[in-house]
């Protein structure tokens, strides 16, 4: 099939270079010049496994540009712009309104708008007036559907192809059949559902799993009073097929680009619509405290910080991806800036973007930070398990087993 890509961040790139590595030609739109030289040449412009090598092997069938134009043969046009947060919370659609504004302007024969971006409950279809605009009729002229991705970054290609199931929300029949017929080798449950049902889906299990974090959190600092392990609790109750041992590490919380703004952004609506979210609020107010009781463990050991050289372990959200966006290494530098602490960071792949947030701190080797006085371990990197923190005071964010044998060694929930 021709398919058409609207912005090749994470989702956008995956997606597309998915595709065309399943056999379609694939165009993929964005407005940065540099990123779309840089894909053209074979470099990928963010760090994912795998994405390199994918990106060079579908060469003949994966072309990116900046015209909008070059879509007008697609037959899916997939919509993967970023669906930021407002001041308030609430989300921003002005990317997603400008791609329906484009869109609207190369309409021709049928084909099928897809919303691929998360989107708050009603806005796929609030998109119609403007995508009708040039005298074409949704459900007739064009189709309309919203196609939620839960790709997870670090594995989001083996995500794309192996999906757990794959929701479909459509205005109109043909465009549920071409969609159907897109994914059909893919062997997972396939949902099919209205438009705001597919929308919601994606908040749904986004919140549900920041749930799951906050509360195997909130258990943790229970847990860390009365000296219980929350590692063996997450075991004992994971074997439950109810609970499930999945997203149950307790530490300092969730970052990333999705569950901190999508469940804010949840919220907003659900203000909006009258009905306060006070459990989605609740994983919010856990999930902002929990960074800031490592500055709470730390002092325990270091009661003065002023002047004190501290390293951290960890700058990325999570491992495996160059991504800080809402990581919670950021509090934490934040709040230790403020006690005038010399701090000393190291990132396996993220050093090159959090510089860019904090560049008047020191990034060094881990090697370097085994030199400090007190080391805080932020992100759970495989390579963190193989230093020896014998001589170090650590405050362990994230259950390094190696880092037990610290000099003195503190777990933020254990
Ligand atoms: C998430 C969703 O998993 C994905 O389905 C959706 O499409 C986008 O958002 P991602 O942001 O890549 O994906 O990260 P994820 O692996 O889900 O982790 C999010 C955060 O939760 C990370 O900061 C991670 O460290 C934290 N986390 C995760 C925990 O603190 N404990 C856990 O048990 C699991």
């Amino acid at each position: 099939m021709n398919i058409g890509i609207i912005g090749l961040g994470y989702v956008g790139l995956i997606t597309g270079v998915g595709f065309a590595s399943l056999g379609n030609k694939v165009i993929g739109v964005d407005i940065d010049n540099n990123k779309i030289n840089k894909i053209n040449t074979g470099e990928t412009p963010i760090y994912e496994q795998g994405l390199e090598e994918k990106l060079k092997e579908v060469n003949d069938n994966f072309r990116a540009t900046t015209n909008i134009n070059d879509l007008k043969d697609s037959e899916i046009i997939f919509v993967c712009v970023g669906t930021p947060s407002k001041e308030d919370g609430s989300i921003d659609l002005k990317y997603v309104r400008r791609a329906a504004e484009d869109i609207s302007k190369i309409l021709g024969s049928y084909r099928v708008i897809v919303i691929k971006s998360t989107v708050i409950p009603g806005t796929t279809e609030s998109l119609i007036k403007i995508l009708e605009k040039n005298d074409k009729k949704v459900g007739e002229d064009f189709g309309l559907a919203m196609n939620p991705e839960f790709l997870k970054e670090g594995s989001s290609l083996k995500d794309f192809f192996e999906p757990d199931r794959i929701v479909i929300g459509s205005y109109d029949e043909k465009s549920k059949e071409i969609l159907a017929e897109l994914y059909k080798d893919f062997n997972c449950p396939k949902l099919f559902a209205n438009i705001k049902t597919a929308e919601m889906i994606k908040y749904a299990s986004n919140s549900f799993l920041g749930t799951k974090i906050s509360f195997i959190n909130e258990i943790g600092n229970i847990c860390k009073k009365l000296g219980i392990d929350v590692y063996a609790i997450a075991e004992g109750i994971g074997y439950d097929k109810r609970i499930g041992r999945e997203f149950l590490n307790a530490g300092i919380g969730f970052g990333g680009s999705c569950f901190p703004k999508d469940i804010k952004a949840l919220i907003a609506k659900s203000n909006e619509i009258g009905h306060e979210p006070k459990l989605l609020q609740e994983i919010i107010k856990i999930n902002e405290k929990q960074p800031l009781k490592k500055i709470e463990f730390l002092k325990k050991h270091i009661p003065n910080l002023k002047g004190k050289e501290i390293g951290i372990l960890g700058l990325a959200f999570k491992p495996e991806t160059d991504d800080v966006r809402e990581s919670r290494a950021i509090p934490i530098v934040k709040e230790l800036l403020k006690e005038e602490v010399i701090i000393k960071a190291y990132d396996p792949k993220a050093i090159g973007n959090f510089k860019k947030l904090f560049p008047q701190i020191k990034y060094c080797s881990p090697e370097e930070i085994l030199n400090s006085e007190a080391i805080l371990i932020l992100t759970n990197w495989k390579e963190f398990e193989n230093l020896d923190y014998r001589k170090n005071i650590v405050i362990d964010g994230r259950g390094i087993l190696k880092a037990k044998e610290a000099k003195i060694y503190e777990g933020i929930c254990w």
